[in-house]
């Protein structure tokens, strides 16, 4: 067993791109299983940023082999920029540090203009998605009308797809929504490129090389992206992403099975923060959730919006403990709680005049619960230099213990700023 799965366990940029980094030191094969370029995972190394939306957050570590799985949909033209940026910068140097699944969906710029015009559309009633086309191309998965990354180099198969699908996108981007078309033989044109770029990344049938390496024992990471309760299924739907988020997906998203899992590890800040519209009861839309937003920098690595900050939720984070079965977890930027007075972690919801602890699915009742909170005496010290457990300040460590105990897992790590060097670990990753 040499697999561990890496999840978001709030509603995304918990630092699972930090995480991820941190431990594929350790690791043979990195593998992005879900969701596509409405992902930023950052990477702060020798003070260096480098931020990602579709390469796995391995890549930093060129003895690591990083593949792109099924179930990702991939936005070719972001992915060739990602790339051409990384080899700027003298990341990737050598093809083979990344392979891509025939089988992963291709993301179109049609799908990014249908995701913005359809927002646009819904006024006061939008999702707040990412606009990266991430919902109407996993539709096109979903309706088998998708272009798979091995289409892209079977030019006739493709050209027939494409003819097919511009017919009912250009009728609804027409019609619909008022915007402009898309041209066949300029999309054909600029999918050319992108593929001759990509095709030497093209490894086939990665679910067979992930199978084959754990098989041998090497340690796979299989890396998330968004978080638990932005899940299709289990999440505050409407207002979710369009993959599953959860660990079960990084089986599905690979093709692989349950039985070589040895950890799923699970991403938690050590408050809360969510982008986009949802109910999220643990909010502080005061000065104390400007406060966190400006200390910990909440501003969205894809989008640039302003992330909505709030206290840590156990009854959420209990959830998408039980929904992933999350083994152990990552307490990330406790630093960022340094200087507050008082600290704030909520133990329950009410709803209705009754306190309640289990978290409820339907996001009707979700936006009416309000938060039953412990409080805790703040600290004052900066962690950021911190590099030893025990050198935490005291109110810290109770704070951690405190949520450790609520959870009942072990904590592995804490993270008390973006460096590698800022990683306190409980418990060594294998
Ligand atoms: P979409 O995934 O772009 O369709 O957006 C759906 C919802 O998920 C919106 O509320 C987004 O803000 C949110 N979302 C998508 N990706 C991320 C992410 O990587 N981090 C945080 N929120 C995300």
């Amino acid at each position: 067993m040499s697999g561990i799965i890496v999840v978001g366990a709030q509603w995304g940029d918990e630092g699972k791109g930090k995480v991820v980094d941190v431990f594929s030191a350790q690791a043979d094969y990195v593998v992005r299983y879900q969701g596509g370029a409405n992902a930023g995972h950052t990477l702060v190394v020798d003070n260096k940023k480098t931020v990602l939306h579709l390469v796995p957050s391995g890549i930093l570590h060129t003895e690591a082999t990083c593949i792109i799985a099924a179930g990702v949909v991939l936005d070719v033209e972001t992915l060739c920029q990602e790339i051409n940026a990384l080899k700027e910068a003298g990341l990737l140097q050598n093809p083979k540090q990344l392979l891509i699944s025939d089988s992963a969906t291709v993301l179109l710029p049609y799908h990014r203009m249908l995701d913005q015009a359809r927002e646009q559309s819904l006024g006061q009633e939008k999702i707040g998605t990412t606009g990266k086309g991430i919902g109407p191309a996993y539709e096109d998965r979903a309706s088998r009308k998708a272009v798979l990354f091995g289409d892209l180099f079977n030019k006739e198969a493709l050209k027939l797809k494409l003819d097919s699908a511009l017919k009912e996108k250009n009728f609804l981007l027409e019609n619909y929504y008022k915007t402009k078309p898309i041209n066949l033989n300029s999309l054909l044109k600029q999918i050319a490129e992108w593929s001759e770029q990509l095709s030497v990344y093209r490894s086939k049938d990665t679910s067979l090389l992930i199978h084959k390496a754990l098989k041998a024992g090497k340690k796979v990471l299989f890396e998330g992206a968004q978080g638990s309760l932005l899940d299709i299924f289990h999440g505050t739907y409407p207002f979710v992403t369009s993959s599953s988020t959860l660990a079960g997906s990084a089986l599905v998203g690979s093709g692989i099975g349950p039985g070589t899992i040895q950890k799923v590890v699970g991403i938690t800040k050590a408050y809360t923060t969510r982008v986009g519209s949802g109910p999220f009861p643990t909010e502080c839309d005061d000065a104390i959730g400007e406060k966190i937003c400006q200390v910990g920098n909440e501003f969205g690595s894809t989008t640039g919006r302003r992330r909505r900050c709030g206290w840590m939720d156990l009854v959420a984070l209990k959830y998408a403990i039980r929904i992933n079965g999350i083994t152990n977890l990552a307490l990330m930027k406790l630093d960022v709680l340094s200087g507050f007075e008082e600290i704030k972690v909520c133990t329950a919801y009410e709803i209705d005049g009754q306190n309640i602890t289990e978290y409820p699915v339907s996001p009707g009742e979700l936006g009416r619960c309000k938060p039953v909170y412990e409080s805790f005496k703040g600290w004052k010290e900066d962690l950021t230099q911190v590099r030893m457990l025990k050198d935490l300040p005291r109110y810290a460590q109770e704070y951690v213990n405190f949520v450790g105990n609520q959870v009942a897992i072990p904590i592995d790590v804490i993270s008390i700023g973006p460096g590698r060097d800022q990683t306190l670990w409980v418990k060594p990753l294998f």
